[in-house]
């Protein structure tokens, strides 16, 4: 059976010493918390400390970035080895931002997916669609390609471990949430094309987390949803107290 996974996303948000604050926070609220799969999503500065704070807890820790080679040239880079080393478990990998800002590409993103997978680290696979092309009935097709090119080769094995974070764009930051039903919908069109590239046992073994404004007003009923297993959560994530009601709202 898949995992309900609430993961936050820090972005480019906090210091280390702000980062250990709200961790330190968020400890003491979950630590009796079961049933659901906590992750914290923290700048590449803050992942040392991050980590030996929440040692003992049931908080993992995730980069929001990687280079897909084991080391080499590449100034300015981090990779899936360098992550692991430190006790990171999970990668947030393709988040419309890096595809948007950073012109990330499906087969770049596919190298990514591969390379965490090959190091034994979680991914947080992210896609979703524009305003434009939800309007223009496009929302099927575009999360079909990016699930299709992103997933690419993976074996059935690898497949499993894979979290999806299914986030339309139009819902990012804007704090104008898909409707539960809306969000339902699109999230079981995602696994039927998990179920027909992994065969339908993977599909439904894969947690599919919901993200684009998640809060606590809202997380129940999109959490109640049968295909949604989890968020990723921006902004509310930033405050342990917002982000403990989510998490709450996933039990
Ligand atoms: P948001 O961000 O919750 O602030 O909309 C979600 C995300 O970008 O992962």
């Amino acid at each position: 059976m898949r995992k309900i996974v609430i993961a936050g996303n820090w972005k480019m948000y906090k210091t280390n010493q702000e980062a250990v604050q709200v961790l330190t926070e968020l400890k003491r609220l979950t630590k009796d918390v079961k049933g659901v799969d906590i992750v914290i999503g923290a700048p590449f500065t803050a992942l040392s400390d991050a980590i030996k704070v929440v040692e003992g807890s049931n908080i993992k820790i995730a980069a929001e970035n990687v280079y897909p080679k084991s080391e080499g040239a590449f100034t300015g880079e981090i990779s899936p080895t360098m992550l692991k080393s430190i006790g990171v478990s999970h990668v947030i990998i393709g988040h419309s931002e890096r595809r948007e800002i950073f012109k990330e590409t499906d087969e770049f993103i596919n190298e990514k997916v591969k390379a965490v997978l090959a190091e034994g680290l979680t991914p947080i696979f992210c896609i979703g669609e524009k305003l434009e092309e939800r309007e223009n009935g496009k929302t099927v097709e575009v999360n079909e390609r990016q699930v299709r090119k992103g997933l690419k080769d993976l074996t059935r094995e690898d497949a499993r471990k894979v979290i999806v974070a299914y986030e339309p764009v139009w819902a990012i930051g804007t704090g104008k949430t898909a409707t539960p039903e809306m969000a339902q919908e699109t999230h079981k069109e995602i696994r039927n094309v998990l179920a027909d590239m992994f065969g339908i046992d993977v599909a439904n073994d894969m947690t599919i987390q919901y993200g684009g404004s998640m809060k606590p007003e809202n997380a129940k009923d999109l959490l109640g949803q049968a295909d949604i297993d989890g968020g990723l959560v921006g902004g509310a994530s930033l405050k342990a107290e917002s982000f403990f009601e989510i998490i709450k709202a996933g039990i």
